[in-house]
């Protein structure tokens, strides 16, 4: 069933229950309402009739009569109103009306009436009286009457059930058109309710099958503080992570097939070198002056592709974590110090400026050579990517840390290209495949496997045309670390 039906039905039930609840107890209680104030209207006039009508013997003050007369009038005042009355005399003799269609008072209801007791009755069936005449049903009060402590009369007053009956039916009738409109109008506003609750589930549904069929960027407006709306809030969420993950794979997807691109211009370029160079040597067609210089060219491309081999081996064994880190305490700031001596040469070529900023002693807890190794390609790339330039290598401590920073004032590197550049075979800028260092786009992705196998942070920052720097930072030694160097 749809679920529009269902939370009908449900709303259905609960109104119709509550409806009937209210409609049962409502209808009882009108009964009850109507026929208390027709016995209390009776009384009264039970109480006029005896007031207008009784007379105390002006010598016999015991005596007490009733005023025939006066009782006749009222008899006729009162049958207007379809109410009947007899009055009684203690010894359970008709007073009046003297036409014998009276009805008599049981023993019972004498025993109560004897004991001061106001009787209020229903009697549902009409019943034949002694004459042969029929009675309809009546609801009627029996009252007793008192002078000086001594009963003087009983009077049972009454009205036909009929006539009570009909008020209470009006009022049931009225009660059943509200109880309809009631009814009514929640089914109405139940019906938009279920309505709205429906439509946002189906806008949910159909946003839903969209991510199924890929569509990570579809968004759903947000509203409604109930459960409904936290789902909205979290299928947001969810669409966005979504969405994050897959643009993720994707470029990872680009970054593989670059990769293995990369990697076989990589390969081929110095294979093809050699190859060439050997046709010409088997075909002789190298002048003798040449071959020492060939030869010395095809070594190099060897050296080259020993060195990518290496340098792959390399990063896989830092990647899996199965070298073995021999990791000391040592100075690091003596490691800039000779980092920067190698490489001053290098840096004259490019007119750049090699600056150190560090303390004498600058305590750092790493494998020596794998530090030198770090350090040296940071600033390698510095020098190859900033001409005439400034690169300043600060070395300092952080809170249980040692921080080195290379900054150069070269190229720079946009945001997309920063998020990229430790990736393996990556290079900013694609043309410069080869170069005069050899640039193969290692260098950075083994930095970076390194400084994480130390437990240590790599992070870059950089603006194109103004610079780049990078952040290493290596923890110190843990406790039981120190230990272990004690020992
Ligand atoms: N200081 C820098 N300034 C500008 N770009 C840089 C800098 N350092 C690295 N890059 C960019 O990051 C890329 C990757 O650097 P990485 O050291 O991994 O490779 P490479 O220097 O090209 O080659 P390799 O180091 O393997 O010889 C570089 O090609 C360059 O585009
Ligand atoms: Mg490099």
């Amino acid at each position: 069933m749809k679920m529009i039906y269902q939370q009908l039905l449900a709303f259905f039930l609960v109104i119709g229950c509550t409806i009937l609840l209210l409609g049962f107890s409502f209808s009882r209680m009108s009964k009850t309402f109507v026929y208390d104030q027709t016995w209390h209207n009776l009384e009264k006039y039970s109480d006029s009739l005896i007031q207008q009508s009784l007379t105390i013997s002006s010598k016999n003050k015991a005596k007490v009569t009733f005023d025939e007369e006066k009782l006749k009038n009222s008899e006729a005042l009162l049958e207007n109103q379809a109410v009947h009355f007899t009055v009684f005399s203690p010894q359970d003799q008709v007073i009046y009306p003297n036409n014998g269609v009276a009805p008599r008072i049981t023993q019972k209801d004498w025993e109560h009436l004897r004991r001061n007791q106001i009787v209020r009755k229903v009697n549902n069936k009409n019943f034949k009286l002694s004459n042969g005449k029929t009675r309809p049903a009546m609801i009627e009060v029996l009252k007793p009457y008192y002078y000086k402590k001594k009963l003087v009369a009983a009077v049972t007053v009454g009205a036909f059930i009929s006539d009570v009956n009909s008020n209470v039916k009006r009022i049931n009738r009225d009660l059943l058109k509200a109880l309809f409109v009631a009814l009514l109008i929640s089914m109405f506003i139940s019906y938009f309710i279920a309505r709205r609750l429906n439509r946002r589930i189906s806008k949910l549904r159909s946003a839903a099958n969209q991510v199924s069929n890929g569509n990570y960027k579809i968004r759903l407006k947000p509203g409604g503080k109930d459960e409904i709306g936290e789902l909205i809030v979290d299928f947001n969420h969810m669409t966005q992570s979504l969405q994050q993950a897959n643009n993720e794979i994707q470029r990872q997807e680009e970054r593989r097939q670059e990769f293995l691109a990369n990697a076989a211009h990589e390969m081929r370029t110095p294979l093809t070198t050699i190859s060439g160079i050997l046709e010409g040597i088997k075909y002789d067609v190298i002048p003798q002056e040449s071959r020492a210089k060939s030869i010395d060219l095809m070594s190099s491309e060897t050296q080259r592709l020993i060195r990518l081999v290496n340098e792959n081996l390399d990063y896989e064994k830092i990647r899996s974590n199965s070298i073995q880190l021999d990791k000391r305490h040592f100075n690091a700031a003596k490691v800039l110090e000779n980092v920067i001596d190698q490489l001053d040469s290098k840096a004259e070529e490019s007119q750049d400026k090699l600056v150190l900023n560090a303390p004498k002693d600058l305590s750092i807890y790493a494998d020596y050579d794998r530090f030198v190794q770090i350090v040296f390609n940071i600033v390698t790339n510095a020098i190859q990517f900033t001409d005439q330039g400034t690169i300043t290598v600060t070395g300092e401590r952080g809170y249980n840390e040692t921080i080195i920073k290379v900054a150069d004032t070269g190229i720079g590197m946009s945001e997309d290209q920063q998020k990229n550049i430790f990736e393996r075979y990556y290079k900013a800028d694609a043309s410069r495949r080869t170069g005069k260092y050899g640039e193969s786009g290692l260098g950075l992705a083994i930095v970076h496997q390194l400084v994480k196998s130390h437990g240590g942070k790599i992070s870059v920052s950089s603006k194109l045309g103004e610079g780049t720097t990078f952040t290493v930072i290596i923890p110190d030694a843990t406790a039981a670390e120190k230990e272990q160097e004690n020992h």
